[in-house]
């Protein structure tokens, strides 16, 4: 789709389509009042007619109106003027984007970026309603045999905007909305693939494929032994039962000089969750393929940052495996190393999500990170909590969660925070090993459990976690599928940090010491065997 941004007459645009809006009830926007002019009155009285009346998202489509130079005119309802909010924003471009592909227009200058929205300024508009009209042309049918091709495709739409003075605004916006749009794509399409295509292995290829588009960006991916030779016997522990080989999957986009330390961003990538040996039941269970989709949102977000060339140095770390029941497979109770050093009792194998991001996190201390975000499907206790509108956050640094709160805000793709309490921890304790892999107090307070067993591993960096459970993916209905989220908030916060627009106190974080974390317990007596210097694939 090609996207353009212009300012000028709606009457003079020679096109096949222009888009206006219609408020409720039945009142001219500020454009289709500069059409109806024109027009002598030509809409006004389709209005007093009554064929629209202006609710969100009703369209009518209208061919040869006078005084226009444009094949036809679509009125798209806007709802009522003082209620316009975001939401209602997204959806009015949404309904008007569907109908355009749908009757035979193949270009358009649609003036709904002029709506006002309150609270929200030209470039936000812009930046949504790319987003927004990408959204609403994708369509996942790589494996269906008949495509559903429209006969005249919608191909360019031009946005228009009030004032030339907010050209250059305006363009930039447009830019960063289609690297987010492409980003979002990438992340739908790797989480909607099912888990016979989407193993371990196909998210390394397309993680290579993705360096190979940007010179900035490298790819290394460490295979079951060397693995084995790092020490992440946690993450292991989770590949154990499946005929898949684990990979952990790094991606390292250079955009600033080599002394600034990395973002780095972790990705949940479990292909298939089975639960293990503690098996989930049936119902449902194929929406366990989208349990990557942490993994998917990390690898689109790479792909917007390096789209955009943004002056900052970002690290994805994916570990992926393959969640399964075997002869082979870890059991409730065995007890595994992480790669921190610290022993964890496997109590459930259905908590597989924490064992895996807990290596991937000690794993990321290697890069001095600034800060680390990690993003996960982890928990079901999310949905309870949150449902399906934001992201759970929970963050050791409350910069680093307001930064991600504004940047969630200002990207319509919001994160909502639960606390992080040190009370909670002792309910991790275990009898055996240093943690347990799932509390003693059974359902309650299951996601920030899950995010107090990460921040164990997360005491030398400032860290954030997004439990994405909810929002990455829609479970049920015609809508079903991967949403891409959170690479609109990932973005974002990316892109204000590469302005200096953030909140994250300059000062070192001071990490948090305790015995257990000693580097020389940690290399010498647990681990012998590991290794730290990783090889090149
Ligand atoms: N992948 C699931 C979490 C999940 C559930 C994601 C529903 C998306 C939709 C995770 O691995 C899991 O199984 N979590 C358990 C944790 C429990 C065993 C402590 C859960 O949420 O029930
Ligand atoms: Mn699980
Ligand atoms: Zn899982």
């Amino acid at each position: 789709m090609e996207f353009n941004i212009k300012s000028g007459h709606p009457e003079k645009q020679r096109t096949a389509c222009v888009v206006v809006g219609i408020y409720e009830p039945r009142r001219l926007s500020e454009v289709a009042r500069q059409i109806d002019d024109v027009s002598n009155g030509y809409l006004s009285s389709i209005l007093r007619r009554g064929d629209l009346e202006g609710k969100i998202g009703q369209t009518l489509l209208l061919h040869n109106v006078p005084g226009t130079l444009a094949d036809r005119v679509l009125l798209v309802g806007c709802g009522r003027e003082r209620e316009l909010g975001d939401m209602q924003y997204r959806k009015i471009i949404t309904e008007a984007i569907r109908t355009l592909h749908e009757t035979g227009s193949m270009e358009t200058v649609c003036y709904l970026t002029e709506l006002n929205v309150r609270g929200r300024d030209t470039a936000w508009r812009v930046r949504q309603a790319i987003e927004a009209a990408h959204a609403a042309l994708y369509n996942f049918d790589l494996l269906k045999s008949k495509k559903n091709i429209a006969r005249r495709p919608l191909r360019k739409i031009v946005f228009s905007i009030a004032s030339r003075r907010e050209l250059a605004i305006a363009e930039q916006a447009s830019r960063e909305a289609q690297a987010v749009a492409a980003g979002v794509s990438l992340a739908k399409d790797l989480g909607n693939l099912p888990s016979n295509v989407c193993t371990p292995s196909y998210l390394a290829e397309r993680a290579k494929a993705l360096c190979g588009l940007h010179d900035k960006m490298t790819c290394k991916v460490l295979t079951e032994t060397q693995l084995e030779k790092q020490g992440m016997f946690s993450m292991l522990a989770v590949a154990k039962g499946s005929e898949q080989p684990p990979r952990l999957i790094v991606l390292e986009y250079k955009g600033a000089k080599k002394e600034m330390d990395p973002i780095v961003l972790v990705g949940k990538g479990v292909t298939f969750d089975t639960g293990g040996i503690s098996l989930k039941p049936a119902e449902a269970l194929d929406e366990m393929k989208f349990d990557m989709c942490g993994a998917a949102g990390v690898l689109g977000t790479m792909s917007a940052v390096a789209e955009l060339q943004l002056p900052l140095n970002v690290v994805a770390i994916v570990p992926a495996v393959e969640n399964m029941p075997s002869g082979k497979a870890t059991k409730p109770g065995d007890i595994v190393t992480t790669l921190s050093g610290q022993t964890v009792e496997i109590l459930n194998t259905d908590a597989e999500g924490r064992l895996i991001l807990c290596d991937a996190m000690t794993y990321a201390e290697r890069y001095k990170p600034e800060v680390v975000i990690d993003v996960a499907t982890l928990t079901g206790a999310v949905i309870v909590a949150l449902g399906r509108y934001a992201h759970g956050l929970m963050s050791n640094h409350n910069p680093l969660t307001n930064d991600l709160l504004n940047a969630g805000r200002a990207s319509c793709d919001r994160a909502w925070e639960l606390p992080l309490w040190d009370d909670y921890q002792e309910h991790l304790e275990s009898p055996f090993a240093d943690i347990a892999n799932i509390s003693n107090i059974g359902r309650e307070a299951g996601s920030i459990l899950a995010a107090c067993f990460l921040a164990r591993f997360a005491k030398k960096y400032r860290w954030a976690h997004l439990d994405v459970a909810g929002t990455a993916f829609i479970g049920k209905g015609k809508t079903k599928g991967a949403t891409g989220r959170p690479v609109p908030l990932l973005t974002q916060y990316l892109i204000n940090r590469s302005q200096e627009d953030s909140e994250i106190a300059r000062e070192p974080f001071i990490a948090v010491d305790d015995d257990i974390r000693d580097e020389d317990i940690r290399e010498e007596e647990v681990h012998p065997q590991a290794e730290r210097d990783d090889e090149e694939n």
